[in-house]
């Protein structure tokens, strides 16, 4: 069985006092049953440590374990603040910080390293989809991963097509469930059990108003929410929509 997991991704967004209005509200709010992440800039890390309504992560890392890397944060010093999860290779890094698939490996290696559950990201490019490469996009991002590190160290897969990402277009749920199929397939050639095991998330203008028909998917085990999870109430509607597979 897999328990549901809705992960907030609030990005470069949110200053203290917004953050503990969120917090407040949230917490207020009916306890869901799926597991909570909320993944917040990593200067409010250790303020948002204090709650009880979620787990904490951080949105990226630095592969390397310590040293000269002026401005960048490793994964030691995430799990020193109780971190318990990382987004690796969203597309936003991807796109405007080079990382590579090679380089998110890495980023994983040293997160399992720290204990921490890395939630690796992938997701096609509209051109890319346009072209019908996309479960081939998404399988080579999935297994340069999978050739360095075993399957039960993920945390979680989110899907996410880079065209829905903050665009209010939504994958369909049955072409969203093609690609979560699909990726359970690869992952079931190398570990059927890890692959039953394993949470899918979708993300891409997930919003209270259509995450109950994406998370009905068989495949589609919770959520990577980043527009809609910046409102408290919103986010608690899409975690309440979250199904146990
Ligand atoms: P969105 O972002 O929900 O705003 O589309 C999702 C994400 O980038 O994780």
């Amino acid at each position: 069985m897999r328990q549901p997991l809705v992960i907030a991704n609030w990005k470069m967004n949110g200053l203290t006092q917004a953050n503990n209005a969120w917090v407040e509200t949230f917490s207020s709010l009916e306890k869901v049953s799926c597991d909570v992440v909320v993944c917040a800039p990593h200067v409010y890390l250790s303020t948002l440590s204090q709650s009880q309504s979620f787990e904490l992560g951080a949105q990226d890392v630095n592969e390397h374990e310590s040293g000269a890397y002026t401005g960048e944060i490793s994964a030691a010093m995430l799990s020193d603040l109780a971190v318990k999860w990382c987004i690796v290779g969203h597309s936003e890094r991807r796109q405007y910080y080079g990382d590579t698939n090679e380089r998110i490996a890495q980023k994983v290696m040293s997160l399992v390293k720290a204990g921490i559950r890395p939630i690796l990201c992938v997701g096609e490019t509209l051109e890319e989809r346009d072209a019908g490469q996309t479960l081939d996009v998404v399988a080579k991002q999935l297994l340069s991963v999978l050739s360095y590190v075993p399957v039960r160290e993920l945390g979680a897969v989110a899907y996410e097509p880079i065209w829905a990402i903050g665009t209010g277009k939504t994958a369909t749920p049955q072409s969203a469930q093609e690609v979560h199929r699909a990726l359970r397939e690869i992952v079931k050639n190398i570990d059927p059990e890890a692959a039953d095991a394993l949470r899918l998330l979708y993300g891409g203008s997930v919003k209270p108003n259509n995450a109950l028909e994406l998370f009905s998917m068989p495949d589609i085990d919770g959520g990577l929410i980043g527009g809609a999870a910046l409102n408290a109430q919103d986010f608690h509607s899409i975690c309440q929509a979250s199904l146990t597979k």
